[in-house]
């Protein structure tokens, strides 16, 4: 109750001091946001298209572009003996060609570039583009690639006690298989770049990229010249979700060629489809598991497998693997545990980063193992979820050795458990149910803990460039990137707070990789952390440069009565000195007495994370600069002769330390969840017998819809909570919200277990389609023992 009322005290006062819409808010409703379709070129301007595999698997035994390049309007048509520089397009490992040579390893695999002048053009070109192949035998599943031992690496382990010993002696054992699903990203902005020739070698690229300083790199590989003659911009990105964070490099390096090749501008914006069935998703993962746990639900003990389909290269899927495999705890202390990861290498397109990069993978494991507790021992799932989390002075440690500290699920629990009614509205379901044959009902309260930080510690590192013009405004460069995130919001927020002057005086420039050099992605949810520390740098040493000159100033003007310049502050739109009064000026004012008194009014800021360091192979350190904490409950309506659920209710209570603008927090909660149930409920990803991909248009492939979402939705921010150690005591929010949709997931199986009263378990796989929910329902209905081998054992059996 205390922190109830803590928590709505704070939120007026934090509101009034940071309500300030997205940046680009009125330029994205009014469509003045300029995408990069939208940039103006001259009709010099050539259309780019890809020509991809239609194989999963095949050797190239010839082709011939001939024909195709004496169409009419064509002006290049590039095959991999075309590549200038280094034919590789691979982010970490070089195994990614830019276009294909030999082989074809999956369906949407580029091989053949076209520039002409128009689509049209391009599409005759393709047509005439001879290709003949020998089939080879190809690999689509993860359970294929097991049989044929097709891994992409060595596995990866996290081990912590005597699993083997306290599995042996526990009172209670589970065990099972889960199946999680892929999930397309479906930015609203396809994967798009536009490149423009300048003098020399030089070369302008506009990239829908997260990763501006990766698309630069690539591009000068496979051209083959300097970094220094590649200059990448990104204004905004019309979404990303991940899928932009090594992905957009593709596109970019293709329209480059062709740019090179004609010496004319060139823009590839990729078609919806194409998009789908080129680009790489959230990985698939096939886990098994064992626990071991008492009578009363606490776990002792667990053995996980995690295996994920990581396509035809490796891309980021170890990173993933290990995001993954450093969140199967998720918000639970278990003493021992011991976690495998293996990547496996199949014939479907590279996947890749989506929000949350493994972790819902990871997570969704160890909630459908606590469920299933909860339903053996026949006691409320709530009741496990809270025996088993994380204490505050004990039972601490993660299995990778990281302390958690401010813990903040205690107090969530007992905030969100109040808040939203549950153990009231867990009876009326139960009454509901045993009224209703056909509409069942089911609630499920999960929890979130998400490490905030690169786990490849070197990328924790972020650069700015801040101006100062003589009319006083202010232009911010930083190495992050917009995605419809709010990250300009942020950092405009933090520069004009750090500088004590009115919002409307800064300016976020687009990202560029000529004002600020060697950034890492913006991923990891850490984009305002990283950035916003680097802005703030920068700031701190353009105030001291100006603070020593302002107090020269005034001590020249009143030698008796010198100022000090640590005494110098900035707020209130003015600099003044604290020490003495009267000596104050305005922000615009002082800025050209400081340009005449000859003081750099321009300057670099850093940041790197401290004290994080992990070691991957011996699968222990401290990966993480601190956790963000989350917890949902939500119910859901289920029409059990369909399958289909409506979210009738979700209470969601997040905390992201002091927020910089709430509002777009809110937003960032809200749409993770969203984002989330569609991956655990309706966006099932599917591929025919030839790797072919089925659901590669809206028409097949469901998103959540404005339908979809709760219809009583009460979203809120934990208050109260300053997060030591970041930029203004904030927190990340970006990818924890999406794994909150795990309380969906496990509401409907809870809905569907009522089908059977709650005496049988519900078989369930992640996404929980219609059909995967009636097929379930249909078991339960003839009470049949659900998969062969997922058996729940009690000791001495
Ligand atoms: N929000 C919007 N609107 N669009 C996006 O593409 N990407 C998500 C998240 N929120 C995304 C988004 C992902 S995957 C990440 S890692 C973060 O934003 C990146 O931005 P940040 O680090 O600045 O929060
Ligand atoms: Mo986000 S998946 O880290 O781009």
């Amino acid at each position: 109750m205390k922190a109830v009322k803590v928590r709505l005290k704070a939120r007026g006062v934090i509101a009034e001091m940071t309500h300030v819409p997205h940046e680009s808010a009125s330029f994205h409703v009014t469509g003045e946001a300029i995408y990069i379709d939208d940039i103006p070129v001259n009709d010099q301007l050539l259309v780019g298209r890809v020509v991809y595999s239609p194989h999963a698997h095949a050797s190239i035994t010839s082709f011939d572009l001939s024909e195709a390049r004496t169409i009419g309007g064509v002006h290049a048509v590039l095959s991999s003996r075309d590549i200038p520089g280094h034919n590789q397009m691979g982010p970490v490992v070089k195994d990614e060609l830019c276009l294909a040579e030999g082989d074809v390893v999956c369906v949407g695999q580029a091989m053949f570039l076209i520039a002409a002048e128009t689509e049209e053009q391009c599409h005759e070109a393709e047509r005439a583009i001879k290709v003949s192949y020998k089939p080879l035998e190809t690999i689509l599943t993860i359970e294929a690639a097991m049989e044929k031992n097709s891994l992409m690496g060595p596995p990866a382990i996290i081990e912590r006690g005597d699993v083997q010993g306290a599995l042996r002696s526990a009172q209670h054992r589970v065990k099972g298989e889960l199946h999680t699903g892929p999930q397309e990203h479906w930015y609203l902005e396809s994967q798009v770049c536009l490149c423009i020739p300048g003098e020399g070698r030089d070369i302008f690229v506009h990239s829908s990229t997260q990763h501006p300083s990766e698309t630069q790199a690539l591009i000068a590989e496979v051209l083959g010249i300097g970094k220094n003659e590649v200059r990448v911009e990104v204004r905004r990105m019309g979404g990303a979700f991940g899928g932009k964070e090594t992905q957009g490099n593709h596109s970019a390096c293709w329209a480059a060629l062709l740019c090179h090749a004609t010496g004319r501008p060139v823009k590839i914006r990729l078609f919806r489809d194409d998009d789908m069935k080129i680009t790489g998703k959230r990985h698939r993962f096939l886990s098994r598991y064992e626990a071991g746990f008492d009578n009363d639900g606490l776990i002792h003990a667990m053995n996980i497998d995690l295996n994920s389909d990581g396509g035809c290269a490796t891309d980021l899927s170890f990173a993933i693997m290990q995001r993954a495999m450093l969140h199967v705890d998720n918000a639970y202390f278990i003493p021992n545990a011991r976690v495998i990861g293996r990547v496996w290498k199949t014939n479907l397109p590279s996947n890749t980063a989506f929000r949350g990069f493994g972790g819902p993978q990871g997570m969704a494991v160890i909630e459908a193992i606590i469920d299933r507790i909860a339903r053996h021992l026949k006691m409320d799932p709530v009741e496990i979820r809270k025996r088993n989390f994380y204490g505050t002075d004990s039972r601490n440690t993660t299995p990778y050795g990281q302390t958690v500290e401010n813990n903040r699920l205690p107090l969530l629990y007992d905030c969100l458990m109040q808040s939203s009614e549950y153990r009231k509205r867990r009876i009326e379901i139960g009454r509901f149910n045993a009224g209703n044959e056909f509409f069942k009902k089911g609630i499920a309260l999960t929890p979130v803990k998400f490490g905030i930080s690169f786990t490849t510690s070197f990328l924790n590192q972020a650069g700015a460039l801040v101006l100062i013009y003589k009319d006083g405004t202010v232009l911010v460069n930083h190495g992050g990137t917009e995605m419809g995130q709010g990250l300009h919001t942020k950092i405009r927020q933090i520069a004009a707070a750090e500088f004590g002057i009115p919002l409307d005086r800064v300016k976020v420039n687009a990202t560029d990789t000529s004002k600020v050099p060697n950034t890492s992605a913006t991923a990891a949810s850490a984009g305002t952390d990283l950035n916003g520390m680097a802005v703030k740098n920068a700031i701190d040493t353009l105030k001291v440069r100006m603070a020593e000159s302002m107090a020269r100033l005034w001590t020249e003007k009143n030698p008796d009565k010198p100022s000090k310049a640590v005494d110098i502050v900035f707020k209130n739109d003015a600099i003044a000195d604290s020490a003495h009064s009267g000596r104050s000026i305005s922000f615009a004012e002082a800025i050209p007495h400081l340009y005449l008194r000859q003081v750099s009014l321009g300057t670099t800021g850093f940041y790197r994370t401290p004290a994080i360091g992990w070691d991957k192979e011996k699968g222990y350190g401290k990966p993480f600069h601190y956790f963000a904490f989350g917890m949902a409950v939500t119910e859901v309506l289920l029409d059990t002769l369909t399958g289909r659920h409506t979210i009738l209710r979700a209470d969601i209570l997040h905390d992201v330390g002091d927020s910089i603008n709430p509002q777009i927090d809110l937003g960032q909660v809200e749409g993770g969840y969203i984002q989330g149930n569609g991956w655990v409920t309706t966006e099932e990803v599917k591929w025919d017998e030839k790797g072919n991909l089925l659901t590669h248009s809206p028409d097949t492939y469901k998103i959540p819809s404005v339908q979809d979402i709760p219809k009583d939705f009460r979203t809120e921010l934990l208050q109260g909570v300053p997060n030591p150690g970041t930029i203004r005591k904030s927190k990340a929010v970006a990818e924890p919200p999406l794994m909150l949709s795990l309380s969906t997931w496990l509401a409907i199986k809870d809905a569907v277990s009522a089908v059977g009263n709650h005496e049988i378990e519900p078989e369930f796989s992640l996404p929980a389609t219609n059909e995967v929910i009636v097929l379930s329902i249909e078991r339960i209905r003839a009470n049949k023992i659900l998969r062969p081998g997922v058996t729940v054992s009690v000791r001495g059996e």
